[in-house]
């Protein structure tokens, strides 16, 4: 079972607000962000969020398990949080793939969501290291990468993976241009964009296939997209 400290929880629940507890939900309605995401965040947590992170990572794997290869030596996750997904990845492919994480390494003050051209950060790229370390990966296999420094990935990605970030937080044109230099026509992307800015035509001007494989409908809706062929 995977274990989440105090600085751990507090990103885990401001990156994924569905592990929320109604009480948490309900006090940062009264007091407003600021004070929800410096203060009471720490309070009225659910008892078994291990157990609720778990699921929902593994969850999140099986809405699209079925779309990855074989075999795989690259995976590129872009705002990548904590990484608990990669833990089941890792678990599923045996020849030890290399995990290229990128994120930011600040926490922002007043985390509001939404879409926005330049997003609030939330996350701290150690700790998605210790958890990673702690539950399976071996330290070669990591490569923690700072967004708001040089980005440097060294080898092709065989698959690029952004859950609830690129293209549903912040535009995909971000990080177009650096991912044509990276993929071939073999590489796997799986993203989640926010309805209401990319229809499936717009994403299709970057990619010769586009299918949307999972969907949820809530105030911030979102497609989850399997594409090949950047253009
Ligand atoms: C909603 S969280 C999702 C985290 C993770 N992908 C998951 O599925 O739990 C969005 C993440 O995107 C990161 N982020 C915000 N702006 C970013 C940017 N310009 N580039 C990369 N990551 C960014 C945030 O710091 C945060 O970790």
């Amino acid at each position: 079972m995977i274990n989440l400290n105090k600085i751990s929880r507090k990103l885990l629940l401001l990156q994924r607000n569905e592990l929320l507890s109604d009480t948490q939900k309900y006090f940062r309605k009264k007091f407003g962000r600021y004070i929800f995401t410096n203060f009471l965040i720490h309070y009225f947590q659910k008892k078994n969020l291990e157990n609720l992170t778990e699921n929902l990572f593994k969850n999140e794997l099986n809405t699209f398990e079925k779309y990855l290869p074989a075999n795989i030596e690259n995976i590129v996750d872009i705002g990548c949080g904590l990484g608990i997904l990669h833990i089941y990845i890792n678990e599923m492919y045996q020849n030890k793939p290399s995990f290229f994480l990128l994120d930011k390494n600040t926490i922002d003050t007043k985390i509001k969501y939404g879409f926005s051209e330049n997003y609030e950060s939330y996350n701290v790229l150690n700790e998605t290291k210790n958890i990673l370390l702690n539950n399976g990966l071996l330290n070669e296999q990591i490569h923690l990468i700072n967004v708001d420094k040089e980005i440097k990935i060294d080898n092709k990605i065989d698959l690029l993976i952004s859950l609830k970030s690129m293209g549903y937080h912040y535009p995909i044109d971000n990080y177009i241009e650096l991912l044509k230099t990276k993929c071939n026509n073999k590489t796997i992307f799986i993203f989640d964009v926010f309805a209401d800015r990319y229809n499936v035509d717009l994403i299709k001007k970057n990619f010769k296939f586009v299918e949307v494989i999972y969907e949820e409908s809530s105030l911030h809706s979102l497609k989850r997209l399997y594409c090949k062929g950047l253009l």
